[in-house]
């Protein structure tokens, strides 16, 4: 069934480096899907939330970098998960600052429990919520997150 959709509905999703290379990259931590068969299911699940949900991937820094100064007009929230350059990308963390736009970092991985260099998000402080370890779910949990920020409803 569709939500009713709310007046700020309009959302982004930015991925970052690799994240074009889902299907091949560990399944334990990205499972098996592809970003085309995630980036569906996750407009899916914008169908279901009355979130109109538009997709962007890149693996160069500044073109990332350029998206956010662009969206300003043309979103009211993101979803970005960034890749690597979580971890130390200040470009990107300087540029989400200046699209001032609510936005939740999404991991598919736990990135909590990995590495010590990937417990580190150098954008955290600038989202509402940061979701990871759920997989393709995480996307919905954010979808939500951001849905409650822009006046909708609850989760
Ligand atoms: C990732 C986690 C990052 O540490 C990693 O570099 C990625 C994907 C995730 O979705 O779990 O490329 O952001």
């Amino acid at each position: 069934m569709s939500a009713s959709p709310i007046a700020r509905n309009r959302v982004a999703v930015m991925h970052g480096v690799n994240l074009d290379q889902l299907g091949r990259r560990p399944a334990g931590h990205y499972g098996t899907l592809t970003l085309m068969q995630l980036e569906a299911r996750v407009s899916d699940f914008g169908d279901e939330l009355g979130l109109q949900v538009q997709f962007f991937q890149t693996n160069h820094e500044g073109q990332f970098v350029e998206e956010l100064h662009r969206l300003e007009d043309t979103v009211d929230g993101l979803i970005l998960n960034p890749g690597a350059w979580t971890h130390y990308s200040f470009a990107i963390r300087d540029a989400l600052e200046i699209a001032a736009l609510p936005a939740v970092e999404v991991h598919l991985s736990a990135v909590g429990e990995r590495e010590e260099w990937r417990a580190l998000s150098v954008i955290r402080d600038l989202c509402v919520a940061t979701v990871s370890g759920r997989g393709l779910d995480g996307y919905r949990d954010a979808l939500l997150r951001l849905r409650e920020e822009l006046g909708g409803p609850a989760a």
